[in-house]
């Protein structure tokens, strides 16, 4: 096994007849937290959206290899029981279905496809109540239908929870940051940093550097019109922020 848990190599897609990435390199080792940064428009949330098998897009050349696997080809399911988790920019709704079945379907589902056993009723509350006590999220919050109703915040306070509950192996947060406040802020970037060990890593996109000053990742990636321009260290994210992305074009 390479020392990257993913590496796609030159990475073009199209959304219907337009080239949306346009030869993508991008490396990710085990146990470290990557942070992708870029303008509206570059093609971040299409990137995530792929990586997850969306179906819109049409990967026309170039491969995404995870685990050793090529997974440019399978589908949302498979990759997803491969231990890969997309926290989506906007999060779904799915009226009534309640907090904990969703969980326990998600959860025993990516169980069963690893031939792993699926744990009990008693065992499994004990299990989601010891994570959502983390992100302080209590037993009412966990009877309400998936994410209808929630605020902002609470959508992505609850995916936290599907994170960990789920303890992907790839976790890739779109945006996650965009609408938090300082606390939950704090609980999410916590929630990932408590979870990063050597079996697994993050990508995290975001416009902010202020979740990146507490995630600390071992490289920021500019991703500019399709491409990855420049990777570095969190340094970049500061010349971001000082001097917009006009410098990579
Ligand atoms: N299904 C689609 N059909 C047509 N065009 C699409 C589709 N999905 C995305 N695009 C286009 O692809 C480009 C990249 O979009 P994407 O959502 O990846 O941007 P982004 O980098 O995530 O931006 P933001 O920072 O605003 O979230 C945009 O021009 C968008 O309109
Ligand atoms: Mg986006």
């Amino acid at each position: 096994m390479s020392g990257n848990l993913l590496e796609i190599n030159d990475l073009h897609v199209n959304a219907g007849d337009k080239e949306i990435l346009k030869g993508l390199n991008l490396s990710i080792p085990f146990n470290e937290i990557h942070a992708i940064m870029g303008p509206n428009g570059s093609g971040k949330s299409v990137l995530s959206n792929v990586l997850s098998g969306n179906e819109d897009y049409k990967v026309t050349s170039g491969q995404i290899i995870f685990k050793n696997k090529n997974i440019t080809e399978l589908k949302p399911n498979e990759i997803s029981n491969l231990g890969l988790f997309m926290a989506f920019q906007y999060p779904l709704e799915i009226p009534g279905v309640t907090i904990m079945n969703f969980l326990k379907t998600i959860h025993e589902a990516n169980r069963r496809a690893n031939g792993l056993e699926v744990l009990g009723p008693s065992d499994f509350l004990k299990y989601v109540r010891e994570k959502a006590e983390i992100l302080g999220i209590n037993d009412e919050v966990l009877k309400r239908q998936l994410n209808v109703g929630f605020s902002g915040g609470e959508k992505k306070r609850n995916e936290t929870l599907q994170l960990l509950v789920l303890d992907p192996v790839l976790t890739i947060l779109d945006e996650t940051d965009s609408g938090l406040d300082v606390d939950a802020l704090d609980i999410v970037s916590d929630g990932i940093v408590g979870m990063k060990n050597e079996e697994n890593s993050f990508l995290v996109i975001t416009h902010y550097k202020k979740l990146l000053d507490k995630l600390s990742p071992s490289k920021v990636h500019i991703l500019v019109d399709g491409r990855i321009v420049e990777s570095g260290g969190p340094d970049l994210a500061d010349k971001i922020e000082n001097k917009g992305f006009e410098s990579f074009n």
